[in-house]
């Protein structure tokens, strides 16, 4: 098959893997920068092109969408979607998992365990949303930050609502603001697990090396192994598959009432591969081994 992988960094470590998975299968492989990607738009004829050729003739493409990029590198998958070109990720999908606030709100319909998340534009309201995740510490989140920026801890609601404050005035753009349940028995360790197609591939537990309640490997965060028990690994699978996403770093909590979905990555980094071990390009290559002959599936998400 001719494979494209839409990725701005040839050289990432993702990248590279996925590349090398395959070619070994005896696949096609480019590697497209989908920020020089251009498209046309035309009756009856999308096309997208990259350094003048034409991207109609992939089989299949691995969009790896970086956060910074979605509004651009989405268009660009859905105009190959529209072009009938098979994508592992849906630009829809993509799109929806870079809304915490939306994905919150299709976890918590299809029956995911979520941290109790509440919303408003207002710090008005802060008394009574604190009192209703059942008081202080909560987590203050941007819906759209990564790699733990814009996640806030506040300990007392006087806090709270300054954080509240400033959040909604460095915020033109009208980024929602979630407010969470603290979770914390498991404060500054959370657990990732890789999942492609219905299947964990691979799972790490992560944990702050200082004292901060975010375990994210960015903020220097450290990953070890851990065995999911059933209930995440269904929970894990059930998540990615409520959010439309064939490949998926689904990062959950431990907590006394059982596992908690935190969040859906749909461009889970591959650092998971040196922590566990486990092989995570292949299982991509080969879900689009089975997959890429038929259409893209409708999507039934309805959210
Ligand atoms: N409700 C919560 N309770 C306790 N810790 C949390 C909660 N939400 C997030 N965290 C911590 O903060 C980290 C970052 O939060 P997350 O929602 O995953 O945002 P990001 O997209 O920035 O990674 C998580 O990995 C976790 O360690
Ligand atoms: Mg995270």
């Amino acid at each position: 098959m001719k494979i494209a992988i839409l990725s701005n960094g040839p050289g990432n470590y993702s990248t590279k893997r996925l590349k090398e998975e395959a070619l070994k299968r005896g696949h096609e492989v480019d590697i497209i920068k989908y920020r020089d990607c251009y498209a046309s738009i035309e009756k009856n004829s999308p096309t997208v092109s990259y350094r003048g050729e034409d991207l109609g003739k992939y089989d299949a493409i691995i969009p790896r969408i970086s956060a910074n990029m979605t509004r651009y590198g989405t268009a660009i998958v859905r105009q190959l979607e529209m072009q009938g070109v098979y994508t592992i990720s849906s630009s829809l999908a993509i799109n929806r998992s870079r809304d915490k606030l939306r994905s919150m709100q299709i976890l918590a319909k299809a029956g995911v365990g979520i941290p109790k998340t509440v919303f408003s534009r207002n710090s008005a309201d802060i008394d009574d949303l604190i009192d209703k995740l059942g008081g202080t510490p909560v987590i203050i989140k941007l819906a759209r930050g990564t790699h733990g920026n814009g996640v806030v801890l506040a300990e007392t609601k006087k806090a709270a609502k300054s954080v509240l404050q400033a959040f909604y005035l460095t915020n033109e753009d009208g980024t929602n603001i979630l407010i969470q349940e603290f979770i914390k028995e498991s404060a500054g360790t959370d657990i990732r697990a890789f999942v492609v197609g219905g299947r964990v591939v691979a799972s790490m537990k992560r944990q702050s090396l200082d004292d901060d309640f975010r375990s994210n490997l960015h903020k220097g965060g450290q990953g070890t192994v851990v065995k999911l028990t059933l209930e995440e690994r269904k929970m894990a699978v059930r998540a990615a598959k409520a959010m439309g996403l064939n490949v998926a770093g689904v990062d959950l909590m431990r907590s006394e009432q059982g596992p908690l979905i935190l969040e859906v990555n749909a461009s889970p980094g591959f650092g998971i591969e040196t922590v566990t071990k486990r092989n995570v390009a292949l299982p991509i290559i080969e879900y689009i081994e089975l997959n890429a002959k038929r259409r893209n599936k409708k999507d039934k998400v309805g959210a």
